[in-house]
């Protein structure tokens, strides 16, 4: 007798499928805007030259594979705690905050709504729309998955967004998107951000704080004032963040998951949860990806080499979004799309339906998935005009 047999198919994941298809793909004129990670000029995701040189120098230092404890890299959890709540918060030194090494944002998102779970969350709400893998990792630890409207004609809806947490009961989770949402590129302004967190701490949800793209919106210091002014507010809140995009550590899966809290009697408690967590799942966390980030940071020439060569991410993303949008703009002849200038981070949400998706990639071999994100970092420049004439006939 098969245990397995009985086991239903689950349908594939529609951008790793998206992948495989683009590169199936005979044809010579074809365009991927699925794909989910920064691309240089040539169309490649390199190593960054800071994390190559922080590498070798790890290597060469490193003399034991021993763990590291369950926190994984200390001084790299010192690191992104003072990107996340600065150098002076009066937190960290009242014992208000925690911090724990995770395996990618993925990772902390996942430690975020198990302990969530722990405090008795049934319902956790995501943005609609948002990375699909956040109602994955809600649903895979057994609760509800909430939808929040998250933005109208382009812009953030604070409004539309209270209006669909008021539905919320005290203690629900929340997953908020920290600079550069996915898949819309639209963020909340400074006093949007103070509004949701005096909303978060009227209504009694926990928040946690998605930072996947630290870095890729305005600048490694502006991009956590939104955050930051979101904590002062709301007193608690947790936060996953990423170094996949940031640092470029896309596989070595590199992640720290933090928590601001009210009291230090609530912190020291929920330590003993998310180690517990930590160790039921992956035990301990990796090691190579946090001591690369913690070699960079506690270095001051390969801090400035790694924060030029984000700069140069940033810079980059922007100029190819000035230059679809004003493509976009000349091609349809309406401004509805100027937009996408203004917008933050690697994604924008084309307003195409999903049915014109498939016929895109059929007719045309550009590929998007059904929700017409498309990945900025991913454009040819050279191929923006051609692009921008075919998604006319769809805009
Ligand atoms: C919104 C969002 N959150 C979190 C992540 C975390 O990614 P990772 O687990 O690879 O660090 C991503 C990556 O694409 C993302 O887009």
């Amino acid at each position: 007798m098969s245990h397995f047999a009985d086991l239903s198919t689950l349908p594939p994941d529609a951008l790793l499928g998206l992948m495989t298809a683009f590169r199936a793909d005979p044809r010579a004129e074809k365009f991927d805007l699925g794909v989910g990670v920064y691309k240089d000029l040539a169309g490649e995701t390199p190593i960054l030259t800071a994390v190559k040189k922080a590498e070798a120098m790890l290597i060469g230092a490193q003399s034991t594979k021993v763990y590291e404890g369950q926190r994984g890299n200390t001084d790299f959890c010192g690191h992104v705690e003072d990107f996340v709540f600065g150098p002076g918060h009066p937190a960290r030194a009242e014992g208000r905050v925690l911090s724990f090494t995770a395996p990618g944002g993925c990772g902390a998102l996942f430690q975020g709504v198990s302990l969530m779970r722990k405090t008795g969350t049934r319902r956790v709400w995501v943005s609609k729309p948002t990375w699909p893998n956040h109602p994955n990792v809600v649903r895979s630890l057994g609760l509800e998955v909430g939808e929040y409207a998250y933005a109208k004609d382009g812009a953030f809806d604070l409004a539309g967004m209270t209006a669909s947490l008021g539905a919320a009961e005290r203690g629900d989770g929340v997953i908020l998107q920290g600079p550069c949402h996915n898949p819309t590129g639209i963020d909340p302004s400074a006093d949007d951000w103070r509004a949701l967190g005096a909303f978060a701490w009227e209504k009694g949800l926990l928040v946690m704080l998605d930072v996947a793209y630290h870095g890729f919106a305005q600048s490694l210091d502006r991009d956590m004032d939104g955050v930051r002014a979101f904590m002062a507010e709301a007193g608690e809140a947790m936060v996953a963040y990423s170094c996949s995009k940031n640092f470029g550590l896309y596989r070595e899966r590199t992640g720290c998951f933090l928590l601001l809290g009210e009291t230090a009697e609530g912190i020291s408690a929920a330590t003993t949860h998310v180690a517990d967590n930590g160790r039921a799942t992956w035990s301990m966390p990796p090691a190579h990806g946090a001591g690369i980030v913690a070699t960079i940071l506690g270095d001051a020439v390969l801090r400035a080499e790694w924060e030029t060569e984000l700069n140069a991410m940033r810079t980059r993303m922007k100029g190819l979004r000035a230059d679809l949008s004003d493509a976009l703009v000349a091609a349809t002849g309406s401004n509805e799309l100027a937009a996408l200038k203004s917008q933050n981070g690697m994604f924008s949400q084309l307003p195409i339906t999903p049915a014109h998706t498939i016929e895109l990639r059929e007719k045309h071999g550009v590929y998007m998935p059904a929700s017409g994100r498309i990945n900025i970092a991913g454009l040819n420049p050279g191929d923006i005009p051609r692009l921008a004439e075919i998604l006319s006939g769809y805009l």
